[in-house]
């Protein structure tokens, strides 16, 4: 039977280190971390993982402030607010939670805020620092995934790893970091032919599809790690991108939705944003 990865506990465990930490850093240097989000519009997926982002600072005895602005919200002053959070001492760590509406060019403010501060890691050079190995900061769910595989004893080296999906917040950076770990990587989306040979070939699979019980029994390998990053709806209710019931019996390691991937990433942000705070302290 497949031992089901336990996000939930992980990031508990994980948080207990982050706030030891972040006592620790206040004692020594006075420098308490800081984040900053930045939400335009009322989309309420959003706000919900806003206010999770909120929750998990104050937890964790960090600054945070939270920006809400309305939906016609100009870039103008988008970008405004963000160049005076880059200048502002008491915050290490700025987040534009996206989507912002379609008059915002997303793009511009990703690349306004100072790559010290972008621990959302979306910004031109954290882009470019992950793809060479020099990186401090990892996007969120990317970063929690490669904490579980630790956490579990699950070494990608020598491995043959398949990631479903492209995205530039999940599929590449995850790509990369499998890839710095020794794992022969492999990248799959819409248009790959011979998508289920190929990932029976996988042992680890990565799932960021976006698209309800897309993995099924016949595209995994026996025996293989199976982490599911899907957040998905269907007539059961929350559901990730892995036919979960069909895949489980099948597989070594398998992350469940909810409880996988999910409960981790803001928990890497926390951790972000704390490492952007100790080289502040340090830069001090
Ligand atoms: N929207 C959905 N996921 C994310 C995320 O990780 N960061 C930001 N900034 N926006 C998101």
């Amino acid at each position: 039977m497949a031992v089901r990865i336990d996000g939930k506990a992980t990031s508990i465990k994980r948080r207990e280190r982050i706030l030891a930490e972040t006592q620790k850093l206040i004692a020594e240097t006075g420098v308490r971390p800081g984040l900053a989000v930045i939400l335009v519009g009322d989309d309420p997926a959003s706000a919900i993982y806003v206010r999770n982002k909120k929750k998990g600072c104050e937890d964790m005895g960090f600054l945070s402030r939270e920006y809400r602005l309305p939906a016609e919200t100009s870039e103008e002053e988008l970008l405004s607010l963000i160049d005076t959070l880059n200048g502002d001492p008491e915050i290490h760590g700025i987040l534009v939670q996206l989507p912002v509406p379609k008059h915002i060019d997303d793009k511009k403010v990703i690349a306004r805020i100072a790559p010290e501060k972008d621990v959302d890691a979306f910004g031109y050079e954290n882009v470019g620092r992950i793809m060479t190995g020099d990186f401090d900061f990892v996007p969120c769910t990317p970063a929690g995934i490669m904490v579980l595989l630790e956490e579990y004893g699950i070494d990608p080296a020598g491995k043959r790893a398949v990631v479903i999906g492209r995205s530039n917040i999940v599929g590449k950076p995850m790509a990369m970091l499998l890839l710095h770990k020794n794992a022969t990587v492999t990248v799959c989306h819409s248009r790959t032919q011979n998508l289920a040979e190929i990932c029976r070939e996988a042992d680890i699979l990565v799932a960021a599809v976006g698209k309800a019980n897309f993995v099924t029994a016949d595209m995994v390998k026996p025996g293989a790690v199976v982490i599911d990053v899907g957040m998905n709806r269907d007539e059961n209710g929350l559901c990730g991108d892995v036919a979960f019931a069909e895949v489980e019996p099948l597989v070594s390691h398998i992350t469940p939705v909810p409880g996988g991937v999910g409960p981790m990433t803001i928990t890497m942000l926390l951790q972000n944003t704390l490492t952007s705070a100790r080289k502040a302290a340090q830069a001090k």
